[in-house]
């Protein structure tokens, strides 16, 4: 295999959950412009059916489905749908994510907190677990991808908010990428995680709007800006494809340098 044969994912299939928009938007559309058939779930009707247009557009098989991944039933219909439909899954993409209520832990309502852990870290083990239940007994392998952050290392300095429960939610997501790794290696699932620093993305939206938290983040970035949304493109091909094949439990940072200080 030359180089670039090892990045060409033709003939696999992917699902991309929070794939409407955003990062996820990103990573479908790497995943199928690399050569797989991707299924994107997410809560936003317009934008899913939108992107789904966006990867068939490009030749590839794609189907959207609205689903929580907070909801176990919703997330087995979708799953067993992508497999009758597109026949199989070989990668996973577990992006979906929502950012913190922004008040300090002394304030933040119990709700909320479970709301934050249900999404950003339960839901990625909800997804994961059918997904890898089909690709164990597929016995071909397969490759999951989980979105973390660099607040799964450090807590976050947008002053005067540390938005705690999205960081320990995104620490969850560290140690759940190295857990699945361990568990499922054995049968040549491969589970790393991308953490990006600040990307301008919907999510970041509200705090650009504040000169005083955009010149804070820059200043304590090397590279003194937001990563654009595009730029998660490459390394969710690298992760996906046969180009890391010796690589599990690993978490690739893609920050512009942000955790270096
Ligand atoms: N933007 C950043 O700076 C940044 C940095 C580090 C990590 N991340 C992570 O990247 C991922 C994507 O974030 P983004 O920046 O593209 O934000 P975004 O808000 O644009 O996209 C998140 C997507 O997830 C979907 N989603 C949220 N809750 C869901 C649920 N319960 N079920 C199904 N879909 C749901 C949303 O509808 C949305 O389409 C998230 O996990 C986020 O925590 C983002």
């Amino acid at each position: 295999m030359t180089v670039m044969e090892l990045f060409d994912l033709a003939g696999q299939v992917a699902i991309v959950t929070g794939g409407a928009r955003g990062l996820g938007r990103q990573a479908a559309l790497a995943l199928a412009e690399a050569g797989a058939d991707v299924a994107i779930c997410d809560l936003l009707v317009a934008e899913g059916e939108q992107t789904q247009r966006e990867l068939e557009a490009l030749g590839r098989r794609s189907l959207f489905a609205r689903v929580d991944v907070t909801q176990s039933a919703e997330i087995e219909t979708f799953v067993q749908e992508v497999v009758e439909r597109m026949g199989k899954i070989d990668i996973l993409v577990n992006n979906a994510g929502m950012p913190s209520s922004g008040l300090a832990l002394e304030d933040e309502s119990h709700d909320s907190w479970r709301r934050m852990i249900d999404t950003n870290l339960s839901g990625m083990f909800y997804v994961a677990q059918p997904v890898a239940k089909h690709m164990i007994g597929r016995k071909e392998g397969g490759v999951i991808i989980n979105v973390a952050s660099i607040n799964s290392f450090i807590i976050s300095n947008i002053l005067p908010r540390h938005n705690v429960p999205y960081c320990v939610a995104k620490g969850g997501v560290a140690q759940l990428t190295r857990g699945m790794a361990s568990d499922w290696a054995p049968y040549n699932i491969r589970v790393n995680a991308i953490a990006p620093g600040y990307m301008a993305t919907t999510m970041t939206a509200a705090s650009r709007h504040y000169p005083e938290i955009v010149e804070r983040l820059t200043a304590n970035t090397p590279m003194k800006r937001y990563g654009k949304e595009e730029e998660i493109k490459g390394t969710i091909v690298y992760l996906a494809s046969c180009a890391s094949s010796f690589m599990t439990g690993s978490i690739v940072v893609l920050d512009g340098g942000t955790t270096i200080w």
